[in-house]
């Protein structure tokens, strides 16, 4: 690992990003991979970077509500409602395009996916860069997201011109993304940091899910995704299975008596649903370096952060 590249000189950053290179960027959800969403050279550096097809549309970060404006059509009422409970916070709302933002950027789709991100050193890298930032999740594509700085160097070499440590990311999963009808009908397109009944209660109705991967309005929810490298094996409480060795565990509050797994990782020991997705992604990266022949995990509750984890989870159980 190169650490001349990993570090908190924001002027450095700044510059990197005006020079139309690749920053990896703190956010209270996870790493971006950041540049200047209004540069299609960087933009398609982003992709080529992470080996992302170009059918994957990418989030932009902008600094306030007010900054946004130059990426987006116009502000819907009903989303900046939302915009104004929820920012900076790890909601993406997806917003009319305006003409002016590289289509790459949407991979042709007619909405934007925009969010504020709650980390003081990215909203410091959008304030003083002056450019809104495209940033998908630091990783190579089809793989776990980091949430430690250095892990985005693991991921991304020298492809990352600079990497501003903020530190671990408090959050630990990626943003919830939203669609939202003019009318305030809403659906969650990914299950992330901002927990359903959040919105509901905001919105005053049920918010259902569409998470599917053939959903052509949402090209990056690709079922098999998050993988560590080694088969993970989502178990329900009832389950006993006949352990593999060597094997991982990722238990969520104590490894229980039927699991005896060469290497375990204990999520939450008090139950804290934020505290087991704060360190979801570091226990299958962890895990994942270890010659494990299965790592086995925990289903978490129905409820807040859990059925997001559990979607984390099935997708790393179905990638290979
Ligand atoms: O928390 C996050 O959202 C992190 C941090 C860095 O902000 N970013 C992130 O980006 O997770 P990424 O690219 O790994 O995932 C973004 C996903 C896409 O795969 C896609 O499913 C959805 O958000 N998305 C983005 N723009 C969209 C659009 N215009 N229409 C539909 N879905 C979109
Ligand atoms: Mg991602």
């Amino acid at each position: 690992m190169e650490l001349s590249r990993l570090g908190t000189d924001l002027d450095r950053a700044v510059r990197a990003i005006q020079e139309g290179k690749l920053v990896g960027m703190p956010t209270e959800t996870v790493y971006g991979l950041a540049a200047n969403a209004f540069d299609e050279a960087a933009v398609e550096r982003i992709f080529r970077a992470k080996g992302r097809p170009a059918f994957d549309p990418l989030i932009v970060h902008t600094p306030s509500i007010e900054g946004a404006e130059p990426a987006i059509a116009h502000w819907p009422e009903s989303a900046l409602k939302l915009a104004e409970r929820f920012w900076p916070g790890p909601l993406t709302l997806l917003l009319p395009k305006s003409p002016n933002l590289p289509d790459l950027v949407t991979s042709g789709l007619p909405q934007v996916g925009l969010r504020c991100p709650n980390h003081p050193l990215a909203l410091a890298l959008l304030e003083a860069s002056g450019c809104l930032l495209a940033a998908p999740s630091a990783n190579r594509f089809g793989r776990t997201s980091p949430t430690r700085p250095e892990e985005v160097l693991d991921e991304l070499g020298n492809e990352v011109d600079y990497v501003l440590d903020g530190g671990p990311c408090a959050v630990g999963i990626e943003s919830t993304v939203l669609e939202i009808d003019p009318d305030g009908s809403a659906r969650v397109l990914r299950l992330g940091g901002l927990p359903v009944e959040a919105l509901e209660e905001a919105l005053g109705s049920a918010v259902p899910s569409q998470l599917s991967s053939s959903r052509p309005s949402a090209p990056g929810m690709l079922y098999a995704h998050y993988s560590p490298g080694i088969p993970v094996r989502l178990m329900r409480p009832e389950d006993d299975p006949d352990f593999e060795e060597p094997s991982g565990f990722i238990a969520y509050q104590n490894p229980s008596a039927r699991v005896r797994a060469t290497h375990t990782r204990i999520l939450s020991p008090d139950g804290s649903l934020e505290r087991a997705a704060s360190g979801l992604f570091r226990a299958l990266r962890e895990l994942g370096q270890h010659p494990l022949r299965v790592i086995y995990a925990d289903t978490l509750p129905d409820w807040g952060l859990g059925p997001a984890i559990n979607d984390r989870l099935r997708r790393a159980a179905a990638a290979r």
